[in-house]
C-alpha cells in the first residue's frame, strides 16, 4: 500500500513512523513534512492547504490511502475532493470536519446527542459581550469560533484579559463562545469513527500551558502521557459510550458522517466526564506519545477507517507500559518563535519533527514553534518520562524551552478524579 501523509507536525512524523513499521505500507509521502520525514518518506512541497494540489500530489503517486494530518485542509474540504476521484481518505469532509472547524457547530451536536458540555453562549456582536461575560466567571473561558491552532482559547480569573480576548476575536471577525469553566483533570480520547462504528484508542493527557504547574498562556500543546493511571478503564468506556458514540450518530443523523479521527477533548469533573472540545484529526503531541504504544498495523487500521470497513478490523493491541512526549519549542513561542536556529541531536531515537527544516548547508534548522517531540516509553511512567528527559537532554537548540514536569503529578499520584 502506498500511503500519502498531509502535514508537516510531531503528529506527522509519528503517523510515518507508525506506518513504516505496518508490513502493508510498501512506500511513503508526505506534503510538505519536515527535516525529519525525510528519512522514512518523500517529502513533496505542495500547498496542503489546496483540494487541487493534493489531489495532483495523490495522483502523482498513486496513492492508495491519503492520511490527512492537520484540521486546516480537512475544514477546507480536502478530504472531500480526495474522495470524490475515487481514493481512499483517512480524515473527514468539510462539513463533519466543522465540530472542529465551529465550536458553535460543536455546541450544537452535542446538545442535540445529548452530550454532556460547559454551558456556553456565541456573541458576534461587541455590544453584547459585557452583559455576556456579567453571566460568566468567576472563571471565563473564551473561545476564538474558529480555528486558531490551539491559542484561541483563554482561561483566566481576570475579567478584563477575558474581554481583550473576546474583543480580539471579535475585532478580527469572528464570533466568540464563552463557556463556563469545566473542573477536573483533562482527559484526550482519540477513536477511529466510520459512521457509527467507534473504535478508542487509550487515553491521554496534554499539557497545553507553555510552562511548569500549568503556568502561562495555553500552546498547541507541550506535553502528554499515555495511558493515564488515575482513569479507571470503566470511565473511558462511559466516554465511548455517553459521548463518542452519540456525537458519531448523530453526524450520520445529519448526513454528515464522520471518517476518520475524533479527537474528544475531556474534563472529568465530579458529575463525571464533561466535553471541553472536539477535534476532527489526531492530536499533537499527545498521538507521538499514543502511536508509540500501538501495537497493531497503523496502515490496516487507517485504511478500514478510510474504506468503511472499521467494523471488521482486529481490536487494537496496546503494547503494555507508558509513553511519554516532551515538546521542545523555540524562544518565544507561543508568540512570534524565533526561526532558523541550528539544532543538533535531532537524529537521535524518539525524537520527533515539527518545525524543523534544513538550510541552504543540509543541517537541520529551527522553522516554527513547536520544534521537536521528544518521546520516551518504558514498563511504566517513571520509566518513559526519564527515558524522555534522557533523550531530549540530548538535544541542543539555542533559545528553546520545554516543560520539566509531563506526566509528572500523574506520576506523584497528585490526580484523582
Ligand atoms: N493537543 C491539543 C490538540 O491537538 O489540539
Amino acid at each position: 500500500m502506498r500511503v500519502l501523509v498531509i502535514g508537516s507536525g510531531g503528529r506527522e512524523h509519528a503517523l510515518l513512523i507508525g506506518l513504516a513499521k505496518d508490513p502493508s505500507v510498501t512506500e511513503l509521502h508526505v506534503a510538505p513534512g519536515n527535516a525529519g520525514t525525510s528519512a522514512l518518506a518523500t517529502n513533496h512541497d505542495v500547498d496542503v492547504a489546496s483540494a487541487d494540489a493534493v489531489l495532483a500530489l495523490a495522483r502523482h503517486v498513486d496513492a492508495d490511502l491519503v492520511v490527512i494530518g492537520p484540521e486546516v485542509p480537512l475544514v477546507l474540504g480536502v478530504a472531500d475532493a480526495l474522495r470524490a476521484a475515487g481514493i481512499a481518505t483517512f480524515g473527514p469532509g468539510a462539513q463533519a470536519a466543522q465540530i472542529e472547524g465551529s465550536k458553535a457547530f460543536a455546541k450544537d451536536v452535542m446538545a442535540a446527542a445529548g452530550v454532556a458540555t460547559a454551558h456556553s453562549e456565541v456573541v458576534d456582536n461587541p455590544a453584547h459581550l459585557d452583559a455576556a461575560l456579567d453571566r460568566f466567571g468567576p472563571r471565563w473561558v473564551v473561545k476564538d469560533d474558529g480555528l486558531a491552532a490551539g491559542k484561541g482559547v483563554v482561561v483566566t480569573a481576570d475579567r478584563a484579559a477575558a474581554r481583550d480576548h473576546a474583543a480580539e476575536c471579535l475585532e478580527s471577525g469572528h464570533p466568540v463562545l464563552l463557556e463556563s469553566f469545566l473542573d477536573g483533570p483533562e482527559v484526550s480520547l482519540f477513536s477511529f469513527v466510520d459512521g457509527e462504528t467507534v473504535v478508542p484508542l487509550i487515553p491521554a493527557q496534554d499539557h497545553k500551558r507553555v510552562g511548569d504547574d500549568d503556568a502561562g498562556p495555553n500552546t498547541g500543546g507541550m506535553g502528554a502521557y499515555t495511558p493515564l493511571p488515575w482513569l479507571p478503564d470503566e470511565v473511558t468506556r462511559q466516554i465511548v459510550d455517553d459521548v463518542v458514540k452519540p456525537v458519531a450518530a448523530e453526524l450520520v443523523r445529519r448526513g454528515t458522517p464522520f471518517s476518520g479521527l475524533l479527537y474528544a477533548g475531556l474534563a472529568i469533573g465530579k458529575n463525571g466526564p464533561s466535553v471541553v472540545e472536539f477535534n476532527c484529526r489526531f492530536g499533537d503531541p499527545e498521538t507521538q506519545a499514543v502511536l508509540a504504544l500501538l501495537k497493531s498495523p497503523l496502515g490496516q487500521a487507517l485504511h478500514a477507517t478510510a474504506t468503511g470497513t472499521l467494523a471488521d478490523l482486529l481490536p487494537l493491541e496496546w503494547i503494555d507500559g507508558a509513553a511519554v512526549t516532551v515538546v521542545l519549542a523555540a524562544e518565544n513561542y507561543p508568540g512570534k518563535p524565533r526561526t532558523g536556529d541550528v539544532i543538533t541531536g535531532a537524529d537521535g531515537d524518539g525524537v520527533l519533527h515539527a518545525g524543523t527544516a534544513r538550510n541552504a548547508d543540509g543541517a537541520v534548522v529551527s522553522s516554527g514553534g513547536r520544534v521537536l517531540a521528544v518521546v520516551g516509553t518504558g514498563a511504566d511512567l517513571a520509566e518513559a518520562r526519564a527515558q524522555a528527559y534522557e533523550r531530549l537532554a540530548t538535544v541542543k537548540l539555542p533559545g528553546s524551552h520545554y516543560r520539566t514536569d509531563i506526566g509528572r503529578n500523574a506520576l506523584e499520584g497528585r490526580i484523582s478524579i
